[in-house]
């Protein structure tokens, strides 16, 4: 029985994530590196450094830095992206979500984030939906990044449910290999074909339904 939903945040509840990847590529442009589309979006759901690191191979760069200087790179992009952040109102809640979370409320669901990002509370606090969560999991407290299932087991947990009581939401393919790799339930929103290892897959967050998601969780 369905007893909880778990939410990726960047490209989810808003599209902090095309935030992520101008800011990535405006770093990869300074170093310069030039990513081609599937390389950007390869960046999805990918921790800071991690992302750092991927574009560095990308670049063939792999051991041209310190870790210092790796620090300040990945520093400078984030103070990018924290100004976009605080640009940000209730008004950046992607369609959908809102009713997404009105009808688990209805229905008693435990909410868990389950994002990467360190910014997770600031950018739920600016959208003003930082208390219709259960919890946040802390990356902090994470040793492997998506696609590792860690994050959704933790966020599991923290939720207090099993692996068969949870739906769980992801535009990132690193985050639906985690989702399936922790044993739940995976909602994909975006390409088709990119997120085809998801057990539902919708275009958009607008064609998200908790009732129609719902039917197909139940007869798996
Ligand atoms: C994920 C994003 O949610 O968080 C990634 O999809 C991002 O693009 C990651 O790199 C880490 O975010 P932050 O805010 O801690 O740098
Ligand atoms: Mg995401």
């Amino acid at each position: 029985m369905l007893k909880g939903l778990l939410f990726d945040l960047d490209g989810v509840l808003t599209n902090s994530a095309k935030f992520h990847l101008t800011a990535w590529n405006n770093l990869a442009k300074e170093l310069g590196i030039t990513l081609n589309d599937a390389q950007l979006d390869s960046l999805r759901g990918i921790s800071r450094m991690d992302s750092l690191e991927l574009i560095l191979k990308y670049g063939g760069q792999e051991d041209k830095y310190t870790e210092a200087e790796k620090e300040k790179f990945a520093a400078e992009k984030n103070s990018k992206f924290v100004e976009q952040v605080e640009t940000m109102t209730p008004k950046d809640i992607l369609p959908g979500i809102p009713e997404l979370l009105a009808d688990a409320k209805k229905q008693n669901l435990k909410m868990v984030i389950a994002s990467a990002s360190k910014n997770a509370p600031k950018i739920l606090t600016r959208l003003g939906i930082m208390d219709e969560f259960d919890g946040i999991v802390d990356p902090a407290t994470l040793h492997h990044g998506k696609p590792d299932p860690e994050i959704y087991e933790k966020a599991q947990e923290i939720a207090g449910l099993k692996a068969d009581e949870v739906i769980s939401f992801e535009d990132a393919k690193a985050g639906v290999e985690s989702i399936k790799a922790a044993g739940q339930f995976a909602v994909g929103i975006g390409d088709k074909e990119l997120l085809k290892e998801a057990d539902y897959i919708v275009p958009t967050t607008a064609d998200l339904k908790l009732s129609e998601i719902e039917k197909v969780f139940n007869e798996k």
